[in-house]
């Protein structure tokens, strides 16, 4: 079941940066990459918690700012030989707000 919500305005949402959309029990992580795509991961590394809306975001990438693991954005993996997934949410821009599907 579709639940869209609207979080934020695309150009207050820096390139290669991020804004944080709180609910009742998570922070959400919005990224938006350096080709205007809108990513949304929940906002906690799946190694020790490191905030990921403090990482670096690269391609459709975000590298870790607590020990650099990097995880892709389009689906919350991580990449080489870490193994973990952070919950990664639906997005879409409509007329340039940003929406997420929780
Ligand atoms: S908490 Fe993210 S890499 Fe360790």
């Amino acid at each position: 079941m579709s639940s869209w919500n609207e979080v934020v305005a695309l150009e207050n949402i820096p390139v290669l940066g991020s804004r944080v959309f709180r609910t009742a029990d998570q922070d959400i992580a919005i990224f938006r990459t350096r080709d205007d795509s809108v990513f949304a991961l929940h906002n906690s590394c799946p190694h020790q918690g490191g905030v990921l809306s403090e990482g670096i975001v690269h391609g459709h990438k975000v590298t870790c700012p607590l020990h650099n693991w990097v995880i892709n954005l389009e689906d919350g993996e991580a990449q080489g030989a870490d193994e973990g997934h952070a919950a990664c949410f639906e997005t879409k821009v409509e007329a340039g707000i940003v929406f997420i599907n929780l």
